[in-house]
């Protein structure tokens, strides 16, 4: 028998979807491992058994057991879980469009092109520890892999800075810049020593000088969901509710973490609100599933939560899996089909691995 086709999927409702996962689940048993990433929406994230952020849920795939890893994320996360697993286990994505737009700002070709722009300015091997941001495909992980480079997360951003600041006198960070800058500014890096690297341009669209001055050079890549943040709706919140607590996902422009009490992770965000006290107000600038998780889950505590953006600001490739997509890949796993596996190429792999492999080294 072949495997089921997606179609047939989509036209059930919900409910349906959920009484089918659940099946599937009990009778994949320890088979199967469940990994849902923060800003899943509800009917996905409830079926997770282990729910993180980035850096977390590498973690945990790289420590299962599960013949099968159905990553409810983003496609650079099923990638993360195929290369941190043993060869014989499977990483899966529900949908295969769901991918991650900042992490389409960079791709291997105009990196090298980057980097064979920069050899031309500094010898790079020499002065330059390349870091990439997980949200980014395999081959760029492979490639700084390759040239003494790292994998950061919004979590370990900073121990991984300071670790490629020890290695080499500059950093080449792509593709956020708003995670480069707001990290590197925490240490002390001046504005000044900061570039914006423009990808369209030859050679970045910076003179030979700035390369020369600059201590990190900033891929000119952006969350389209963490953009949407403005320091304005910081101000216009706080007139009506002064006490308010601003906590912001370092993908968030600069001028809004300057503005804001606590900046961090998925994971440090909840902690954060979790560890405060009743009463309290905050403002958050990440995505919209996990700030609407927050307020129902803190609500009965007295915290209010809100979102920081007037506008609905979720990510659309997140919103991607939906409980469709989990029940088709789950039955087909049932009938023995592996659908939507994620496979990275071995040789790529290598080299990717040794980059997650610095980054867990470094992490706190
Ligand atoms: P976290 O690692 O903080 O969960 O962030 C992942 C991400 O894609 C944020 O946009
Ligand atoms: Fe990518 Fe932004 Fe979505 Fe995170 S929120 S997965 S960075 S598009």
């Amino acid at each position: 028998m072949s495997a089921q086709a997606i179609q047939p999927y989509t036209l059930l409702d919900d409910e349906d979807c959920e009484a089918r996962i659940l099946r599937a689940r009990e009778t994949l048993g320890e088979r199967l491992v469940i990994l849902g990433h923060h800003y899943q929406r509800d009917e996905v994230f409830r079926h997770a058994d282990f729910t993180g952020d980035s850096l977390k849920l590498s973690r945990q795939a790289a420590a299962s057991e599960a013949d099968y890893i159905v990553f409810c994320g983003v496609h650079f996360m099923a990638e993360v879980a195929d290369i941190l697993s043993r060869p014989e286990q499977v990483s899966i994505l529900p949908d295969m469009s769901a991918g991650c737009s900042m992490a389409d700002m960079a791709n291997l070709k105009n990196v090298e092109r980057a980097w064979q722009e920069l050899s031309e300015i500094l010898d790079v091997e020499e002065t330059i520890t390349p870091v990439t941001y997980i949200n980014s495909a395999a081959d760029l992980k492979g490639f700084c892999g390759e040239h003494g480079g790292i994998v950061c997360t919004s979590t370990n951003a900073r121990h991984v800075l300071e670790w490629s600041f020890n290695q080499k006198e500059k950093v080449l960070f792509f593709p956020d810049q708003h995670l480069g800058r707001n990290t590197a500014y925490t240490m002390d890096i001046a504005l000044d020593e900061m570039v914006v690297w423009d990808y369209d341009k030859p050679r970045g669209g910076l003179s030979v000088a700035q390369i020369k001055k600059a201590k990190i050079i900033l891929w000119k890549g952006f969350c389209s969901v963490h953009q949407m943040f403005q320091p304005e709706q910081i101000d216009n919140f706080k007139q009506k509710y002064p006490e308010t607590k601003i906590i912001s996902h370092p993908e968030s422009p600069f001028e809004v973490c300057q503005k804001s009490d606590y900046i961090g992770s998925t994971e440090y965000i909840i902690k954060t609100i979790a560890d405060a006290e009743p009463g309290t107000r905050w403002l958050v600038a990440t995505e919209l599933n996990l700030v609407n998780r927050l307020h129902d889950q803190f609500k009965h505590q007295g915290k209010n939560v809100h979102f920081m953006s007037p506008n609905v600001c979720m990510c659309s490739t997140m919103f991607r899996i939906d409980p469709q997509h989990m029940a088709w890949v789950l039955e087909n796993l049932v009938d023995g089909h592996v659908v939507n596996q994620i496979s990275v190429p071995t040789d790529v792999a290598v080299q990717a691995k040794l980059a997650l492999a610095r980054m867990l080294d470094v992490s706190p």
